[in-house]
C-alpha cells in the first residue's frame, strides 16, 4: 500500500471540501435534527460526506467508508482500510458561529491508525500526522507533549452529561474541575483534540462520541506522545460509541488514578 500517495491525496481532498465550506458561507442552509432537535445536520454536512465518498471509491474502490451521515459502508469489522469521515465535526458552531468546527478524516488499516487530518477551515490550519512520521499544523511540525500537572492544566470537557452507558454520574467530574487551573469547551472533538496535541489545552474528557469524531484525532494525538482511552482508561472501539479521555502523557495517569478512579465508578 502507497501511504504517501493515501496521505497526499487525502490532504488534497480536505483541501478541496474546505474550499467548499467557505464558498457556503454566502448561502443559506437547509438545516436539520437528527436523533434529537439539537442534533443537527445541514445539506453542506451531506454534500462534503459525499464529495469524501466519490473521491475516494474512484481512487481506492476496495477501501471501507464510515460517515457520519450515513451515505458510506455500514461496517461491521474494522478489517481492510477504512477511512472515517466526519464532514463537518461541530455542526452546531459552523450553524450558529460560522467557526469552531473542522473536517476530520481518520484512515486506518485492519484497526490501526495510518493517517489521520483535521482540518481548521476557517483558520486554514490542517493538522495532520501519519503513523510513525510527525504530526504537523501545515507544513510546521508540532512539538512532541510534555509532562504537566493538574494543577497548571486546562481541561477541555463537554457538557454532554450522558455516558455511553448512563453510569456515570456526571459528579465524578467535580474535583477535576476545581482542582485544574482552568476548563473550556469548544464544541468540536476533532478541534479538542488537536488543542490537547498542540498543548493549548492540557486534557480532554467527553461522554459520549463517536468514531469519525475522535479517528483523526487519536493519530494525531498519539504521534505526540499524548494518550487517548475511554474514560475508565480501556482502549477505544471504533465500531462503537465511546467515552473519550485525551490527555498528555503523565497527566493522563495521575487523572486517571487521582480523579477517574481508575475506571472504577
Ligand atoms: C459533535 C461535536 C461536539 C460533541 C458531540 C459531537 P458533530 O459532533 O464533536 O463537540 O460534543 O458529541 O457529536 O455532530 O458536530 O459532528
Ligand atoms: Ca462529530
Ligand atoms: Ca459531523
Amino acid at each position: 500500500m502507497n501511504w504517501d500517495h493515501i496521505y497526499a491525496q487525502a490532504k488534497q481532498w480536505v483541501q478541496e471540501a474546505g474550499n467548499k465550506i467557505r464558498l457556503s458561507f454566502d448561502e443559506i442552509l437547509t438545516i436539520q435534527s437528527k436523533t434529537n432537535p439539537n442534533d443537527l445536520v445541514t445539506n453542506i454536512d451531506k454534500d462534503i460526506e459525499q464529495f469524501f465518498i466519490r473521491k475516494i471509491r474512484e481512487v481506492y474502490p476496495e477501501h471501507k467508508i464510515m460517515g457520519e451521515e450515513g451515505f458510506g459502508d455500514k461496517l461491521v469489522s474494522l478489517d481492510g482500510i477504512v477511512w472515517m469521515i466526519d464532514p463537518i465535526d461541530g455542526t452546531m458552531n459552523f450553524i450558529h458561529q460560522q467557526r469552531n468546527f473542522a473536517i476530520s478524516l481518520g484512515v486506518y488499516e485492519n484497526g490501526v491508525g495510518k493517517i489521520g487530518l483535521i482540518y481548521d477551515v476557517v483558520h486554514d490550519e490542517l493538522y495532520h500526522a501519519s503513523c510513525g512520521n510527525g504530526a504537523f499544523i501545515n507544513e510546521k511540525p508540532i512539538p512532541a507533549l510534555k509532562e504537566t500537572t493538574v494543577k497548571e492544566s486546562i481541561i477541555a470537557l463537554n457538557a454532554t452529561w450522558v455516558m455511553e452507558n448512563h453510569r456515570i454520574d456526571h459528579k465524578l467530574m467535580i474535583p477535576l474541575v476545581k482542582d485544574a487551573r482552568g476548563t473550556r469547551s469548544y464544541g468540536s472533538a476533532a478541534l479538542e483534540m488537536v488543542f490537547v496535541a498542540t498543548g493549548r489545552v492540557d486534557a480532554y474528557l467527553s461522554m459520549r462520541l463517536s468514531p469519525w469524531d475522535f479517528a483523526a484525532g487519536t493519530i494525531i494525538v498519539e504521534e505526540l506522545g499524548g494518550l487517548v482511552t475511554n474514560l475508565r482508561g480501556e482502549k477505544l472501539n471504533f465500531l462503537t460509541q465511546n467515552s473519550l479521555f485525551v490527555a498528555k502523557p503523565g497527566l493522563h495517569q495521575t487523572i486517571m488514578k487521582d480523579y477517574l478512579k481508575d475506571g472504577k465508578w
